[in-house]
């Protein structure tokens, strides 16, 4: 039997791609391995969302390259695959395959042709393809990923992705009911909705209120997240579910890209500084509690010294838990390329470093505060170092802990006991019952 091996950079949906990948191949015959020197196949899923996304793609073919058996396949799949297209072949000329994001379906006809010695392309877009008849195969049973929309219709100056996944388009509300349904009974507690504007999803007959209340009433299902919602795409039905529903998680991830009204004009995006301060006071206002965190980029074509103040005042001002901050990365055919006043890449520079620093200075403050705190943690497994347990809370809080392997998969009660600005150390409740 052909085994497979595949590496995934970028989001949660290329790892939700990926597992896809795994059923589409699994069907065929195909076993994974996690040791590419033993693979007959290697997929790389890749991000085209920032160069250095890319960069770190080219180095790791370098690698992968040199893996290679006779007659092996080295594809490269996903964003950076649509994105360039036949180049890619060119431009590594090891590798015998591209494929972007709707052309998974193809894999196994696409691998047989390349191990024919064809090198092949498939970069169509299909705005139909949902994937619906490929179970995934996920690598986790705890917590899943459940992609409800592909694609993006939005047009953000500076972004690549309408261009790398195409239209936008939802699952049927019962598909994805049905999924998760499935998921639930072989044990997963935790599901994390996807898509690119996932707030917008709309199947012709439901919306994202309609989903977050089908998925949170499926039997078994005891946490919902999603990501990453448009902020200017809640509905007050949307708001109202997530506030009456009571398995969706107190943590909303959105990107605010800067804290600038001019910048965000020319970033096209939909909402000025105060409309997105009216939807961080209507989650709060509607979910107590609700952690928050974003994305931001610094140095967009035309931002001033005073753009980015109005940045640093926004994250003081909605107190972030969490920030990924970026350096604008120009991507070619994206609208921002052709505007005027490029930002030196010095200037650009410092002000991430200011960004991080002031990222990190706020979630510090408010992570200290919530030493003493008590929280319910689903524990997806042993911490990288050491012999401690490692926890969610439903605001999305890391916290590590001592306790038995019999824990992993469960919930539990903590007590947060410290804090290194971002995650946390913590005693099982009923231990400290026991001791204290
Ligand atoms: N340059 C820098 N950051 C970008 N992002 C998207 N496009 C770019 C770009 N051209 C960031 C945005 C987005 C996140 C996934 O990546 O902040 O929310």
């Amino acid at each position: 039997m052909p085994r497979i091996y595949i590496e995934t950079y970028g989001c949660q949906m290329n790892v939700a791609d990926s597992e896809l990948m795994l059923g589409v191949l699994g069907r065929e015959g195909f076993v994974r391995t996690d040791d590419p020197a033993q693979a007959d196949v290697v997929l790389v899923n890749t991000c085209a969302v920032r160069d250095h996304a890319e960069q770190k793609v080219l180095s790791r073919m370098g690698e992968l390259k040199r893996l290679k058996r006779p007659g092996g396949v080295l594809g490269v799949v996903g964003c950076m695959a649509q994105r360039l297209g036949p180049r890619l072949l060119e431009r590594v000329p090891q590798v015998d395959l591209v494929v972007g994001p709707d052309g998974y379906r193809g894999l196994p006809e696409l691998i047989a042709r390349a191990r024919a010695g064809e090198r092949a392309t498939e970069v169509e877009f299909k705005s139909w393809e949902h994937y619906e008849d490929v179970p995934p195969v996920r690598g986790t049973q705890i917590s899943a990923f459940v992609t409800v929309q592909r694609g993006c219709d939005y047009r953000c100056t500076f972004c690549i992705v309408p261009m790398t996944r195409g239209p936008e388009r939802s699952r049927k509300l019962e598909d994805v009911v049905r999924e998760v349904t499935d998921l639930a009974s072989g044990g997963t507690t935790e599901v994390t909705l996807l898509g690119q504007t996932v707030n917008s999803y709309d199947d012709g007959t439901h919306d994202f209120a309609h989903l977050l209340r089908a998925v949170g009433r499926i039997a078994g299902v005891r946490r919902v997240r999603f990501t990453s919602p448009y902020p200017t795409d809640f509905t007050e039905r949307a708001v109202a579910a997530m506030a009456e529903t009571p398995a969706v998680c107190e943590h909303v991830h959105l990107p605010v890209q800067s804290g600038s009204s001019r910048v965000l004009k020319r970033m096209l995006r939909r909402y000025d500084r105060d409309r997105y301060l009216e939807v961080v006071a209507a989650l709060r206002n509607a979910v107590p509690g609700i952690a928050l965190t974003t994305d931001i980029i610094v140095g967009f074509p035309g931002e001033t010294e005073d753009d980015f103040r109005d940045t640093l005042a926004l994250v003081a001002l909605v107190a972030f838990d969490d920030a990924y901050t970026f350096k604008y990365s120009p991507r070619e055919g994206t609208p921002a390329t052709r505007l005027k006043d490029p930002v030196p890449d010095a200037v650009a520079g410092e002000r991430l470093e200011r960004l991080v620093a002031a990222v990190r200075d706020i979630a510090r403050r408010t992570n200290v505060a919530l030493v003493g705190s008590a929280h319910e943690v689903l524990v997806e497994g042993r911490a990288k170092r050491g012999d401690l347990l490692q926890g969610r809370t439903r605001t999305n809080k890391i916290a590590l802990f001592p306790g038995p392997d019999a824990w992993i998969g469960g919930y539990r009660d903590v007590r947060f006991t410290g804090t290194t600005g971002s995650t946390f150390t913590a005693v099982p409740l009923d231990e400290l019952a026991v001791v204290g």
